[in-house]
C-alpha cells in the first residue's frame, strides 16, 4: 500500500474525536469516583450524567465503525510497514475494548438506565450473578483500555515530535 499525506474522511474524523470526548470523560470521572475521592455531591452526580451519556455513545459508536468498514486509509508516510501493521492491530483492539466497555456497562446495569429524562430503558438482564460478573468485566475492560489510550496518545505525541503530523490526518475540517 503506498504511502500518503491523505487524511481522514471528515465524518470519520468528526467521530473519532466524539468518541474520544466521550470515552476519556467516561474513564477519567469513573476512575476518579472509583477512588472515592470525589467529594459528595459529585459522586452523586456522575453515575446518571454518565449512564445516559454513554448510552447515547452507543449508535454513535456503532455507526463509527459501519462508516470505517466503508473505506481504505493508506499509512502515513514515513512509517515502515512493521510499525503500520502494529498501529493496526492496536487500533483493532482499541475498536475491541471500546466496544466490550460500552456492552459490559450496559449489561451491568441493574437498574433502569434513565436517558437525561427522554427515555427511560429497563435493565437487560436480572440482577445477579451474572450482573456483578459483567460489572466486574467492565472494570477489566476499563483498565486495559486505560493503558492503551495511554499508549495510543503517547504514540501520537511521538509521531508529531518526529515530524510525521499524524493529528492532521485526523483533522476535522480537510478531507
Ligand atoms: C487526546 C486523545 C486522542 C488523540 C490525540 C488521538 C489521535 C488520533 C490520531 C491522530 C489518529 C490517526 C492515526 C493515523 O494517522 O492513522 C487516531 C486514530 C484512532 N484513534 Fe485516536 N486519539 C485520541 C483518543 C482516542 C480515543 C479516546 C479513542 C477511543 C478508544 C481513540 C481511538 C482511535 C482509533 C480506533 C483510531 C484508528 C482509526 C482508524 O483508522 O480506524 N482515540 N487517533
Ligand atoms: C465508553 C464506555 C465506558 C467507559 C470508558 C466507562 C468507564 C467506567 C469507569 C472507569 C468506571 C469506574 C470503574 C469501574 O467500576 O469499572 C465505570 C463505572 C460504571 N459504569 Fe461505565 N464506562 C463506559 C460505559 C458504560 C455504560 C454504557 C454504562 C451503562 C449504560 C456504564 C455504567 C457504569 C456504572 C453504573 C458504573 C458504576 C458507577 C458507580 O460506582 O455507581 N458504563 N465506568
Amino acid at each position: 500500500m503506498p504511502s500518503s499525506t491523505q487524511t481522514y474522511p471528515p465524518i470519520a474524523a468528526w467521530l473519532h474525536w466524539i468518541c474520544a470526548v466521550v470515552i476519556l470523560w467516561a474513564m477519567i470521572s469513573g476512575f476518579a469516583l472509583a477512588s472515592g475521592a470525589l467529594p459528595p455531591a459529585v459522586a452523586a452526580a456522575i453515575p446518571p450524567f454518565n449512564v445516559a451519556l454513554t448510552t447515547l455513545l452507543m449508535p454513535v459508536f456503532l455507526l463509527r465503525v459501519v462508516y470505517r468498514a466503508s473505506f481504505r486509509m493508506p499509512p502515513p508516510a514515513g512509517i515502515p510497514p512493521a510499525k503500520h501493521r502494529l498501529a493496526r492491530r492496536a487500533h483493532a483492539l482499541l475498536y475491541l475494548l471500546s466496544g466490550l466497555s460500552l456492552a459490559s456497562g450496559w449489561l451491568m446495569m441493574e437498574r433502569p438506565v434513565d436517558v437525561f429524562g427522554l427515555i427511560t430503558l429497563p435493565p437487560s438482564l436480572e440482577a445477579g450473578a451474572s450482573t456483578q460478573a459483567l460489572a466486574r468485566l467492565h472494570f477489566a475492560s476499563n483498565v486495559l483500555l486505560a493503558l492503551l489510550l495511554t499508549a495510543h496518545i503517547g504514540a501520537v505525541i511521538q509521531h508529531q515530535r518526529q515530524g510525521r503530523r499524524l493529528l492532521r490526518r485526523m483533522s476535522l475540517l480537510t478531507g
